[in-house]
């Protein structure tokens, strides 16, 4: 979408995963001093968005949406010039049907969603100072055609506004099958893969509730030639730093989202995280690999069904390559440099993990535990043809 944000994945901080309904401002404040203090918004962490559950259940007699009075004493906006006054972004969540998901299915009262409402919603948000909106659809009803023409009013209501809001859509939360899938780079900034994420490495499936982070991988590597500049497949809030992984799990979910372009939107409890959880999030050689000019999506070179190989090209002619190992035991994975697109036979390794630097004449290969990613830049050389690029069929997963 080309609306003048979304050049590059959106890095932030999202309420969800972690906290569901229980939120309030000084959660938001806590959070948004947290990733100051913790170096998190100088790497780029700037979106800091509310999810569900912030709005009174009752629009006013002008019809406009308010703050839950309880939970956000002083206001959507006070907030958003809290975040403002310290570097971040506001982000805050709507629905483009009649409930919200806590309203629909945690019994969180009303029915605010914008249906009817958008472009008054929408200036209610620019007022607000609202930078980037989280839009999900959380009704059993709607075709994809429904869909794409609900998710445009949004998209048309936001730009009238003439405030920059980067637009995030999900048309996947009714925890069901909603259709064919299909490329909403022409709606909007980005737009989720899958169902909700779970902590979970593996939650044994690839089209429902919930999905675990292998499953969403599964999923979403065949969409890579959706993501462009200004548009992202979207594979759902990190789960970093919430348990249910081991650390080489937590590594990958983090080195994986980075090289598919993922939006890195944390969705832990950034106040109290642990250093490991810390040093994952904030590792400087894969936010660059997500952050990367070209906004391309890592293609996948080679799979066997255990052993995955992905290369991202970047701006400066390096590529970015990830060896990951979804199999149950250690194993050796390879690929080389011709595989991944360059000519010649001398070239830099750099561990994306240690910072530690090799040479190769071409050949890039680790051993790497179960469920684990070791990742490299890889430089030198000159551009090829990439020899090994796989077609990726999209059937082997599951979008929309
Ligand atoms: C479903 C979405 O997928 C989640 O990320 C979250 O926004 C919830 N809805 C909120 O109810």
């Amino acid at each position: 979408l080309d609306n003048g944000v979304g050049r590059v994945p959106p890095m932030g901080f999202n309420t969800w995963n972690t906290f569901g309904c229980n939120i309030d401002e000084n959660l938001l404040h806590q959070t948004a001093d947290a990733m100051v203090s913790s170096g998190m918004r100088d790497l780029g962490y700037k979106y800091v968005v509310v999810d569900d559950c912030w709005f009174d259940p009752n629009r006013d007699s002008a019809g406009n949406l308010r703050a839950n009075a309880q939970r956000f004493p002083s206001g959507m906006k006070a907030l958003g010039d809290y975040l403002h006054a310290r570097g971040l972004l506001f982000g805050i969540y709507q629905v483009p049907v009649d409930k919200t998901c806590a309203q629909y299915f945690n019994s969180y009262p009303g029915a605010t969603g914008s249906r009817g409402h958008e472009y008054q919603d929408a200036a209610t948000f620019a007022s607000w100072g609202v930078d980037f909106l989280k839009y999900d659809w959380c009704s059993p009803t709607g075709t994809i055609d429904d869909q794409v023409r609900t998710f445009a009013i949004m998209r048309d209501a936001l730009r009238a506004t003439g405030r920059p809001i980067f637009y995030s859509i999900n048309p996947n939360s009714i925890h069901e099958k909603t259709g064919p899938r299909r490329n909403w780079s022409d709606v909007a900034n980005m737009w989720r893969t899958t169902e909700d994420i779970t902590n979970t490495w593996n939650s044994g499936q690839t089209n429902g509730y919930p999905m675990g982070i292998q499953n969403i991988v599964d999923v979403t590597v065949p969409l890579s030639h959706y993501a462009a500049p200004g548009g992202f497949n979207d594979p759902d809030m990190l789960e970093v730093g919430n348990g249910g992984m081991n650390d080489t799990e937590m590594r990958s979910h983090f080195a994986l989202w980075a090289m598919m372009a993922s939006p890195l939107i944390a969705g832990n409890d950034v106040r109290s995280m642990s250093a490991a959880t810390r040093t994952i999030l904030t590792n400087p050689r894969l936010i660059a690999f997500n952050q990367d000019t070209l906004g391309l999506q890592a293609r996948q070179v080679s799979f066997d069904g255990t052993r995955r190989v992905l290369a991202k090209p970047l701006a400066n002619g390096d590529v970015a390559v990830a060896l990951f190992n979804q199999g149950g035991s250690t194993t050796t994975i390879s690929t080389t440099a011709a595989a991944v697109g360059r000519s010649g036979s001398s070239f830099t390794l750099v561990d994306a993990w240690t910072g530690g630097t090799s040479t190769t004449t071409g050949t890039i290969s680790a051993s790497v535990p179960a469920h684990g990613t070791a990742v490299y830049r890889l430089s030198g050389g000159g551009v090829q043809q990439p020899t090994a690029t796989t077609l990726v069929s999209e059937s082997s997963g599951r979008c929309l």
